[in-house]
């Protein structure tokens, strides 16, 4: 089992003519292998700045990311095996893949770089990644301009599994798609997530898919976690004001998955806007009466 501790992380950014800015103040949470955490908060509240210092684009100010109880070393062989172990899947896949190299080249690299199967089989490998995302393998020697954006995001996942990871950190991986598409997007992760006991942080804006895709929910509010919990608890039973505005702004107060009825993929849950006013902000977290850690 694989665990990712992220531990009283603050993060500072210098914002020239206006001094330092909080994106992050003491943040701390885990994530370990087989486990999907949300982490949900209105834009700006420092969701992708969490991804980019998980996956060290960034550096935190203060505290530290430990796997496996280890610091990530800052360069060389050590952060190669630590982003082998812990893969991101950006928001948008067209940003994401170079369009000059083909789908082969996109996930071949990985294989290549992290030695992952013996070189005869990387051919092998690429159409079984392929499969895997339920891509049709003709797509391997196209450019990613000639593919749809559900298709390009599914090589980007193929691209993330190919160094066989334990975590993935997927920021908005749906919400470039058309709402067409995401569901199906989103049914792959899932049962990607299930069959390889994959660890998932699934940062999104969507409450109603974060309530049905992960086991805990974290809220998210200018830089401090202001409520946490099973993700049922927190939608339901908010405990925090900010979540409850949260909840209330969503077009889907019931915050039913409307992907879970069995009508067609066009159902995928709206887009849930953050509440306009943010003024619930406080310090203190609170945890969801039934658990959370
Ligand atoms: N490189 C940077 N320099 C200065 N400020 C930054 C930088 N990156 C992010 N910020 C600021 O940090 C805060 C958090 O940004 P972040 O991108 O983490 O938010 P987010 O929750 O991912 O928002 P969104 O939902 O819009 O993606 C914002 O106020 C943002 O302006
Ligand atoms: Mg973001």
């Amino acid at each position: 089992m694989t665990t990712l501790e992220f531990k009283n992380v603050t993060k500072r950014y210098h914002v020239r003519g206006s001094g330092d800015m909080l994106a992050l103040d003491d943040v701390s949470f885990t994530l370990t292998s087989g486990q999907t955490i949300a982490l949900v908060g209105q834009s700006g509240s420092g969701k992708s700045t969490i991804a980019k210092i998980l996956t060290q684009l960034e550096r935190a100010t203060s505290g530290e990311v430990l796997l496996d109880g280890k610091p990530i070393p800052r360069m060389g062989r050590g952060l190669r095996a630590y982003r082998q172990q812990v893969r991101m899947v950006f928001q948008d896949p067209f940003a994401s893949l170079n369009p000059y190299h083909t789908i082969r080249h996109h996930i071949e690299r990985p294989l290549r770089l992290d030695h992952v199967v013996p070189k005869d089989q990387i051919n092998d490998e690429v159409f079984r990644l392929l499969e895997r995302v339920n891509l049709d393998t003709n797509v391997v020697d196209r450019r990613p301009h000639e593919l749809s954006g559900g298709q390009r995001q599914r090589v980007a996942i193929a691209r993330a599994l190919a160094s066989r990871p334990s975590l993935l950190i997927a920021d908005e991986p749906v919400s470039m798609l058309d709402v067409s598409i995401r569901l199906g997007v989103l049914n792959l992760l899932a049962d990607l997530q299930r069959e390889e006991n994959l660890g998932v942080l699934y940062i999104t804006h969507d409450l109603a898919t974060a309530r049905h895709f992960s086991d805990e929910i974290m809220v998210l509010n200018h830089g401090v976690v202001v409520e946490r919990g099973p993700a049922d608890d927190v939608i339901l039973n908010p405990q925090h004001p900010y979540t409850l505005a949260l909840r209330n702004a969503s077009p889907n107060p019931d915050l039913h998955f409307a992907g879970s009825e069995p009508a067609g993929p066009e159902t995928a849950g709206p887009e849930t806007a953050g509440p306009e006013d943010n003024k619930t902000t406080s310090p203190e977290t609170t945890t969801n009466q039934k658990g959370g850690n």
